[in-house]
């Protein structure tokens, strides 16, 4: 795989004022390729004073530069040259996204397109987002602006770093706000490329500013900044206490996405034909781990055996790759991963929950990659931790249910509260059903719909809260200012 490393990546480095610099420690990390476990590039090990002058450099962006006087016109205008130039340089960023999470091309060029597709939709938005105009007392006039907060903070996961940098970015400075990204240390070399192209086309220094770095170091030193006015995190739950305590400390806003173990609810009058490629794809596409993965296959009790048999003939046919095998499903993120899903594998042999299928690693995969065959679990039992935790892995849990009423305290029978698809012919009982699922997006019939900027997304119960995605991430990333006028 052809992957064009710049001098900075190769070197490690942070991007603050449209610079590269070495990080102020001058330490490193190596990035390593999941599908080999070799290291094949360095980034910097930036740390509480890169994470200092991003968050000072951005503050003076937010308050001296252009930026603040220009239109929003002129910011859309910037995102949607971005989303250009990210769309020409598609085969490169496809291959540095792939070599750096190990996912399949055809996965990885899907997660370019939509990172494109964040800058294009912000651009079009930017000058879209109006006030409103109050009634109020006699003799006065009451109009309410979006204002941006200034400097926002986002830390975002390896899972989909292209994607997640657009997803978080994009709407950010469309409102006007300045940023500094924390990706993550695992796979961040598209979210850097993607700071530099920012630069290329015209950002001005200091709107866009990137510190790569460890969690616990760049991540929690820019999560604790008094400098920052909000913040924005994609996670483990175990962070995303973390992150809102920061911001509780520091009397800001945050929206945190923190997975989720949503269910598919298929009833027995479901057009198999359709679900069944749809619910194996959204487990193990990225290997399984996506945030909003249907990792929980509830099935109504009398189709049991037939959507399992289904199920299992799909699954059985899935294989594991490196990228530019183009399988089924790459390796996962890390030796840690791997192993954090191999321990749920064997709890659960442990605890004699049954495997109904698993598919395969391919034969000639590096030795050192970090693959994990795809599995199916069933019938797993309602407080079996296959049932109720997100394994973020290949893997799906498949449970019976009794009923509707059954199907409904079932699906919402977890802590989490992400995503849920609804499987029925009977659109009556489909609509019942996902109007009872707690759930930030219920997909009826369908799921996943590829990317999906258009629409709200977020968390409810312990998910998360706040939306990204669709126009509601512009409310998100920006706050509300009333004037009051008194003009007798
Ligand atoms: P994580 O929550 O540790 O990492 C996410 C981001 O937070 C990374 O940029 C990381 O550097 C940063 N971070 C870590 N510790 C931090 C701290 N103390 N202060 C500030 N930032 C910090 O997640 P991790 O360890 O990569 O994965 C663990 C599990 O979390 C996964 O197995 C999965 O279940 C879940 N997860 C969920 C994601 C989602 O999309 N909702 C994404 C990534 C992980
Ligand atoms: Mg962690």
């Amino acid at each position: 795989m052809n992957v064009q490393l710049s001098s900075a990546f190769a070197t490690g480095g942070v991007f603050i004022g449209n610079h590269w610099k070495a990080a102020q420690s001058g330490r490193t990390l190596d990035v390593v390729s999941p599908a080999d476990g070799a290291p094949f590039a360095k980034i910097a090990a930036g740390g509480k004073a890169d994470i200092d002058e991003a968050v000072a450099t951005a503050r003076r962006a937010s308050e001296e530069g252009p930026w603040p006087r220009m239109t929003a016109t002129e910011r859309g205008r910037l995102l949607s040259k971005l989303a250009v130039a990210i769309e020409l340089r598609t085969d490169e960023l496809t291959a540095l996204e792939a070599r750096d999470t190990g996912k399949p091309l055809k996965q990885a060029r899907a997660d370019i397109v939509a990172a494109a597709r964040y800058f294009e939709f912000y651009g079009g938005a930017a000058d879209k987002l109006h006030g409103e105009t109050i009634p109020f007392l006699n003799g006065y006039f009451v109009p309410t602006e979006r204002v941006p907060f200034g400097v926002t903070a986002h830390i975002i996961p390896w899972n989909y770093p292209a994607q997640m940098f657009g997803r978080t970015i994009a709407p950010a400075l469309a409102v006007g706000n300045t940023t500094v990204i924390k990706p993550a240390e695992e796979a961040c070399l598209t979210p850097l490329r993607f700071a530099e192209l920012a630069a290329s086309v015209g950002f001005p220094d200091g709107v866009i500013n990137i510190v790569p770095g460890l969690g616990e170091e760049a991540g929690a030193a820019l999560a604790n900044h008094p400098g920052i006015d909000f913040i924005s995190f994609t996670g483990s739950p175990e962070v995303g206490t973390l992150i809102q305590t920061a911001a509780a400390k520091n009397h800001i806003g945050c929206t945190l996405e923190l997975g989720g173990k949503s269910p598919h609810v298929l009833f027995s009058d479901a057009d198999l034909e359709v679900a069944i490629p749809v619910i194996v794809n959204t487990v193990v596409q990225n290997a399984g781990q996506t945030c909003s993965a249907g990792s929980r296959l509830l099935i109504e009790k009398s189709a049991y055996d037939k959507v399992v048999a289904g199920i299992q003939e799909k699954f059985k046919t899935l294989r594991a790759g490196t990228p530019e095998m183009d399988l089924d499903l790459g390796p996962v993120i890390s030796a840690n991963q791997k192993k954090r899903v191999e321990g749920f594998f064997e709890r659960a042999t442990g605890n004699g929950v049954p495997i109904l299928a698993e598919g395969a690693i391919a034969d000639n995969v590096p030795a050192g990659g970090y693959f994990v065959a795809p599995r199916i679990y069933g019938p797993v039992p309602r407080t079996n931790e296959l049932a109720t935790q997100e394994v973020f892995g290949p893997v799906l849990s498949i449970l019976p249910f009794e009923d509707e009423a059954d199907a409904v305290r079932l699906a919402n029978g977890t802590d989490f509260g992400l995503m849920a698809g609804v499987w029925s012919r009977n659109g009556s009982r489909a609509l019942r059903v996902a109007r009872q699922v707690k759930a930030g997006q219920v997909y009826i019939n369908a799921y996943g719909a590829g990317g999906g900027i258009e629409l709200p997304f977020g968390g409810m119960k312990k998910s998360g809260h706040g939306r990204e995605k669709g126009f509601e991430a512009l409310y998100e990333f920006s706050t509300l200012k009333t004037m009051i006028i008194k003009h007798g």
